[in-house]
């Protein structure tokens, strides 16, 4: 989906028209969505530096405190709807100033779906529903710009080049291993140049 680009199936597109966040908002629901369904930081963690209280719970200093970042932006939805509310009342005062995404559909919250990112207007939604690959905060990934620019980079230009045909069904399974970052156990692709697509 082209957003007030010139028309360009008869040129590769440029640097400017690819890093552009405003354009393109399909490339950028695929590239959230990949993120978002690849897991590939798991968790972050954080050790506590004094005494505390995380969700009414107490936290002693010294204690080792992981997130599962991974698991929360790819199977939170609003399933778990009442209990995130529910926790409101328990947080600290500067974590309730409101939730500022949405909640993923249970129905398809498991599915890899770009469009959950876009709007009826067809426009780009960073704050559709849950999404952490870079983490959060001071300690948020630092190179996270460099790396959606990468992304954006990448795979505007291969399927400028080729077709991504689907693959069968036994490889292409979402299973992985889990380590300081989550690798795929099955890793294939089957891209066609699109000259000689049926
Ligand atoms: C898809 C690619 C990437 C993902 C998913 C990713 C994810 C992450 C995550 C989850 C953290 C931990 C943040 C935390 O503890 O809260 C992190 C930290 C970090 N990342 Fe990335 N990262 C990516 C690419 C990059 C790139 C390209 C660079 C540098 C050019 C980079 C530099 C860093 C640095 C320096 C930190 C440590 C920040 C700190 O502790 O203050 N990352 N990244």
């Amino acid at each position: 989906m082209l957003n007030n680009l010139p028309v360009i199936n008869t040129r590769p597109p440029t640097y400017a028209e690819i890093s552009d966040e405003t354009n393109l908002p399909y490339l950028s629901a695929v590239i959230y969505e990949i993120l978002r369904c690849s897991r590939t930081a798991a968790a972050v963690d954080r050790d506590t530096t004094c005494d505390t209280t995380l969700l009414g719970y107490p936290i002693p200093k010294g204690t080792r405190v992981l997130m599962p970042i991974g698991m929360v932006q790819q199977l939170e939805s609003n399933g778990s709807k009442d209990v995130t509310d529910g926790l409101h009342s328990v947080r600290s005062v500067s974590s309730q100033r409101g939730r500022k995404t949405g909640y993923w559909s249970e129905s398809d919250v498991h599915l890899f779906k770009p469009e959950r990112w876009l709007r009826q207007d067809g426009s780009f939604n960073a704050t559709a529903g849950p999404w952490l690959p870079f983490s959060y905060g001071f300690r948020g990934c630092f190179g996270q710009k460099l790396a959606l620019l990468q992304l954006r980079l990448f795979v505007a230009m291969t399927q400028v080049n080729v077709f991504f045909d689907a693959i069968p069904e036994e490889l292409n399974t979402w299973e992985s291993h889990e380590t300081v970052t989550n690798h795929p156990v099955q890793c294939y692709v089957k891209p066609v140049p699109w000259d000689q697509l049926n």
